[in-house]
């Protein structure tokens, strides 16, 4: 079937979302098995120089504590990751100038020889900084389009556009990285029409894989009165993603964990087959509010074999 902008609003705005639900996860079981891969996040600089409405750690937000990891820090907890089972990195930070990617090509380096796949989730940069990246040892990127909203996007993000966004995600397609978009649900003024733009996008740009969160709002952005979004728009969005991009990698995301810790559970039966757990230091973890949540002490190895755990009690593979 054909899916276009009409199509997916009708669907998302159905009353009963069911049979959609069961459809993804038969597809999802069909072309990605019954595997939940289990990513190590590790947030390595809070520093930002951006100023995004809905985000903790936008540059104005004077009240953070600023901190940035050393090379030798970030080896040492994704050598411990390493260690405890993980065979991904996830390395993420604000955009944050310090990070030229000769020093972050050298961390990659580094890290290669834990035999680890590297995920980079440091914004946006021009080509030839994706291209070193690459090059170091880096095989995917995670760039969230935020919105395919031009309006909509222009009015949460002072200091970019839409059209960079989508620029970056096919220079880092280009590149042969693994490339990963995504959205947030729950945005002011978004509709059933915009996340349907977002999934189109996401088809687009060809990304193999996407992160769709639900919004929450942080005390000290512009956003800060604004509800949280829809978990079972969320839910709708990752279902519809996986019927429409089958072989795609859907992480449950944490944003979603954060309303309601069931309906992280529940997001493995709506299509997603990817989890991220987070191994910041805990010195560092509670800096790295892009959105309040309640976060556990990081201890790596009984958090590994605990979501190991957690995976199976669904009838699934943790690898
Ligand atoms: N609520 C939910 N998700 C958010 N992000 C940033 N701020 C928020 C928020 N307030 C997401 C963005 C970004 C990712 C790192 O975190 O989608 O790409």
């Amino acid at each position: 079937m054909a899916y276009t902008i009409d199509k997916i609003v009708d669907l998302l705005n159905l009353e009963d979302f069911g049979e959609v639900y069961l459809e993804a996860d038969r597809v999802r079981k069909e072309n990605v098995g019954d595997i939940v891969h289990i990513r190590a996040l590790l947030e390595f600089s809070n520093y930002c120089k951006r100023r995004c409405k809905y985000c903790g750690l936008n540059c104005t937000n004077k009240s953070v504590k600023r901190y940035r990891m050393s090379p030798e820090e970030i080896i040492s907890a994704t050598y411990e990751a390493a260690v405890n089972g993980y065979k991904t990195i996830v390395l993420q930070s604000g955009e944050d100038n310090y990070f030229t990617p000769k020093i972050l090509g050298e961390i990659v380096k580094s890290i290669k020889k834990f035999n680890m796949d590297i995920t980079l989730c440091c914004g946006e940069m021009d080509y030839d900084s994706y291209e070193c990246l690459k090059e170091c040892g880096a095989d995917r990127y995670l760039l969230k389009h935020e919105t395919a909203q031009n309006e909509l996007y222009e009015y949460l993000h002072p200091c970019g556009t839409l059209q960079e966004r989508i620029q970056c995600l096919k220079n880092i397609k280009k590149l042969g990285y693994e490339t990963g978009g995504g959205f947030m649900v729950g945005l002011p003024n978004q509709t059933a029409k915009t996340i349907a733009m977002d999934l189109m996008l996401l088809k687009e740009i060809g990304c193999d894989m996407a992160g769709i969160g639900t919004f929450i709002p942080h005390p000290n952005t512009l956003l800060r009165d604004r509800g949280h979004g829809s978990t079972e728009m969320t839910k709708r969005a990752v279902a519809l993603t996986r019927i429409i991009m089958p072989k795609i990698n859907l992480p449950a995301t944490t944003s979603l964990g954060v309303i309601n810790d069931k309906e992280k559970v529940d997001i493995f039966s709506c299509g997603a087959n990817v989890i991220m757990q987070k191994v910041t230091p805990n010195e560092y973890k509670a800096l790295y509010e892009i959105y309040p949540s309640n976060l556990a002490e990081t201890n790596i190895r009984l958090q590994r074999i605990k979501l190991e755990n957690q995976i199976k009690e669904l009838n699934r593979i943790p690898l």
